[in-house]
């Protein structure tokens, strides 16, 4: 076996590092617009050497917005995937019956703490940020696949909220204090997730012909093909709200666009493709899906 996770374990782990949403963000907490609100790994804003410092860091800003939306719109499809794959259960394991349902129940506290810190960036900003949806839509639009490419992607999106605490850690120390908690607390929790949900790979991917695996391997990238789709798209509002905010039509928007579409696909997909927990899940599923996805890393670095 490639890993040691089991339920109980997992489950007792997520019960010890359990929070609540006041002690990241209070509901009529501000957020401090002086300050960046992402790391650098992530927003990338301080390479555009056309914008001055102050327009980088509303992007940076801006694209925390997207942060938090993207988050909140992921988070609500893990949740009804969540009780999908638990409710045949219901009768089994109870330790698995009580983790599955303990990270259904953690993630829609994440979900309201990611609203609740749009509400409060929504207090601050001064423009109306566009953002893609409706989150219905795009769930439903994942969900119709294989549940063994939505538990893929879903796993690699577990694994890279990791890689974002340790880059905003590694940067230096001026982000909004209140942000770096989000990532921080997001990860306490999410690092029980990705054990369980390693679990319920491996158990979707059980008896699976190597031919069944490729077709789930086809479908994980179709599913991240619309992902990404919906982050350019996203790329193009963020910059539609960047020009409102500073008053000014940017002469070099179209690379703007795409240096930015860049960064958002590593932070929402490349940061998850390459992490070595993720890899090896790949390798113990079969050696050919990690090879794909290992050559269609790049792109999203
Ligand atoms: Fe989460
Ligand atoms: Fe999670």
């Amino acid at each position: 076996m490639y890993h040691d996770f089991n339920y109980e374990a997992t489950l007792g782990s997520s019960l010890r590092a359990q929070w609540e949403l006041d002690d990241v963000l209070s509901s009529d907490q501000e957020l401090d617009f002086t300050r960046r609100f992402l790391p650098e790994s992530l927003a990338r804003t301080a390479a555009l050497n056309t914008l001055n410092p102050l327009e980088q860091r509303v992007l940076n800003q801006i694209s925390a917005h997207q942060y938090l939306c993207i988050f909140g719109v992921v988070e609500e499809f893990i949740l009804p995937f969540l009780l999908d794959h638990a409710r045949p259960h219901l009768l089994g394991d109870d330790w698995r019956v009580r983790a599955i349902l303990n990270f259904a129940t953690e993630e829609a506290k994440h979900i309201h703490l990611f609203k609740r810190f749009h509400e409060a960036f929504v207090r601050g900003f001064p423009v109306e940020t566009r953002m893609i949806g409706p989150s219905e839509a795009i769930g439903a639009e994942i969900l119709r696949h294989d549940p063994l490419a939505v538990g893929l992607v879903i796993l690699m999106i577990e694994w890279m909220t990791q890689q974002h605490y340790l880059g905003s850690i590694r940067d230096d120390g001026d982000i909004d204090p209140l942000f770096k908690s989000l990532m921080r607390h997001h990860w306490m929790e999410e690092a029980q997730h990705a054990k369980l949900d390693t679990l319920i790979v491996d158990a979707l991917a059980e008896g699976r012909t190597e031919q069944q695996i490729d077709k789930a391997i086809d479908e994980f990238f179709e599913i991240g093909g619309f992902l990404d789709e919906g982050l350019c798209q996203q790329a193009h509002f963020n910059m539609d709200a960047l020009e409102k905010v500073i008053g000014r039509k940017l002469p070099n928007r179209a690379d703007i666009i795409s240096q930015q579409h860049q960064a958002a696909r590593w932070t929402y997909i490349g940061s998850g493709m390459v992490h070595e927990r993720f890899k090896s899940t790949l390798e113990s599923l079969s050696p050919r899906a990690a090879q794909r996805i290992a050559e269609a890393a790049p792109n999203f670095a």
